[in-house]
C-alpha cells in the first residue's frame, strides 16, 4: 500500500511539473533563486528521485570521490562541464553528446576542443545508475550532481539541488560557439552573456569563483602577456613576479596546451583566494581580471567582499549554482533519459 502511495505521488508529481512546463515555456531560469522549499523550483525539486532511485546521490559521490582522490583536477574539470553544459540550450546534458549522423558534438566547439575533459567519470557514474536504476536518472541530472559533488569534495559548500531535468535529444556547435563566453570577454561582454541565460552580475562574480579550482592553458592567456591591447605589451594590471612566471609557462609562441593554475596558491582546494589573487594582480585570465578593473558595474565591490568574506562567497556561490542549473530544462515529457550519456536513445 505505501509503495503504492509513493508511486502514485511520483506520477502525480511529474504530471504536474509537465504541465507547468508547457504553460510556461522556457521561462524557468529565474525559479529558485531563494534556494529553499520544493515549491520555488516548479519543474525540479530536490526529492525528484526520492523514490525511483534514492540512491543516486550515494552512487554519484562514490565513484566521485575515487576519481578525484586519484587525480584532483577532475573536480574542476567536471564542475566546468555543467556551465558549458548550462550555457548551450539550457541544462540538457547537450555537451555529452559525441559527433554523430545527426549530431554536430559540442566537444568541438572553440571553447570545448582540447579543453574540456571528465567523460569518462560521467561514463562510470551513468553504467552503475544504469544497473541500480535503468532509465530514471537523467544525465544532465548526473551533471548537476557531480557538480555539486565536485565543489563539496575540494572543500567548498553543499546546497540543496532541485532535480528532474531531462536530457537533449540534439546538441548545438553553433551556440556553444556564440554563448560561452571567451577568456579574453570584457566585463561588458560577460555580463550580456551571462544576463542572456538569466544571470546578473552577482552570479557572474559568485560563479567566476570556480576558478578557485583547475587550470587554464598558455592559448587562454597568452594574449595578456605579450599583446594586451595591440601594442606588444603585457597587460599593465598584471602583478611583475606573476607576470614573469606565466612568461616561463607561456612562451610567445609555441607551448599553447602548458598549463597555470587558476588560483596557484590552492589549485585544488575551493576557497575565496580566487577574489584575493585577483585584488593583487594575480587572476590567471582576462575574465578573471575584468571583475576588478572593468567599468561601469559593481562587480568590483563584489570582488572585494568576497576576498574578505569566504562565507559570503559560499552561500552566493551556492545560490548562483542553484539558479545556473535552472536554466531552461527540459522536463515532463520533452527530451528523454539517455542510456548512454553519449548517444541518443
Ligand atoms: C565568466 C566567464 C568564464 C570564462 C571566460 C571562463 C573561461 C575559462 C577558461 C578559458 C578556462 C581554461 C580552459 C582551458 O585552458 O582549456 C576555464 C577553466 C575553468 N573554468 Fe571557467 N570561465 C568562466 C566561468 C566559469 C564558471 C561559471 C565556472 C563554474 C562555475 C567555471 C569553472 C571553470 C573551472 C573549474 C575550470 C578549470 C577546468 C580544468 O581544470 O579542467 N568557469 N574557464
Amino acid at each position: 500500500m505505501a509503495s503504492l502511495r509513493a508511486c502514485f505521488t511520483v506520477i502525480l508529481m511529474i504530471l504536474i511539473s509537465s504541465s507547468l512546463s508547457q504553460a510556461h515555456p522556457g521561462n524557468f531560469f529565474d525559479w529558485g533563486e531563494g534556494g529553499g522549499s520544493t515549491g520555488e523550483y516548479f519543474g525540479l525539486f530536490p526529492e525528484f528521485y526520492q523514490y525511483a532511485c534514492p540512491q543516486v546521490n550515494d552512487i554519484v559521490m562514490s565513484v566521485l570521490e575515487k576519481a578525484i582522490a586519484e587525480e584532483a583536477r577532475l573536480a574542476a574539470s567536471l564542475l566546468r562541464l555543467h556551465f558549458h553544459d548550462c550555457f548551450v540550450q539550457g541544462c540538457d546534458a547537450s555537451i555529452l553528446l559525441d559527433d554523430s549522423e545527426d549530431i554536430a558534438s559540442e566537444k568541438n566547439s572553440n571553447p570545448n576542443k582540447n579543453s574540456v575533459r571528465g567523460f569518462e567519470v560521467i561514463d562510470e557514474i551513468k553504467a552503475k545508475l544504469e544497473e541500480a536504476c535503468p532509465q530514471t536518472v537523467s544525465c544532465a541530472d548526473i551533471l548537476a550532481l557531480v557538480a555539486r559533488g565536485s565543489t563539496v569534495l575540494s572543500g567548498g559548500p553543499s546546497w540543496e539541488l532541485p532535480l528532474g531535468r531531462r536530457d537533449s535529444k540534439t546538441a548545438s556547435l553553433t551556440v556553444s560557439n556564440r554563448d560561452i563566453p571567451p577568456p579574453n570577454a570584457t566585463l561588458e561582454n560577460l555580463i550580456t552573456l551571462f544576463k542572456q541565460q538569466g544571470l546578473d552580475e552577482v552570479d557572474l562574480v559568485a560563479l567566476s569563483g570556480g576558478h578557485t579550482i583547475g587550470v587554464a592553458r598558455c592559448v587562454t592567456f597568452r594574449q595578456r602577456l605579450y599583446n594586451q591591447n595591440g601594442n606588444d605589451q603585457p597587460d599593465e594590471t598584471l602583478e611583475r613576479s606573476f607576470y614573469y612566471g606565466l612568461t616561463s609557462i607561456c612562451p610567445k609562441s609555441g607551448g599553447d596546451n602548458n598549463i597555470s593554475p587558476l588560483d596557484f596558491t590552492s589549485p585544488a582546494k575551493f576557497d575565496n583566494t580566487y577574489f584575493k589573487l585577483i585584488l593583487w594582480g594575480k587572476g590567471l585570465l582576462n575574465s578573471d581580471e575584468v571583475l576588478l578593473t572593468g567599468n561601469g558595474f559593481n562587480t568590483m565591490d563584489l570582488v572585494r567582499s568576497y576576498a574578505e568574506d569566504e562565507e559570503l562567497f559560499f552561500n552566493q556561490f551556492a545560490k548562483s549554482m542553484v539558479k545556473m542549473g535552472n536554466i531552461s530544462p527540459l522536463i515532463g515529457y520533452n527530451g528523454d533519459v539517455r542510456k548512454d550519456c553519449r548517444r541518443v536513445n
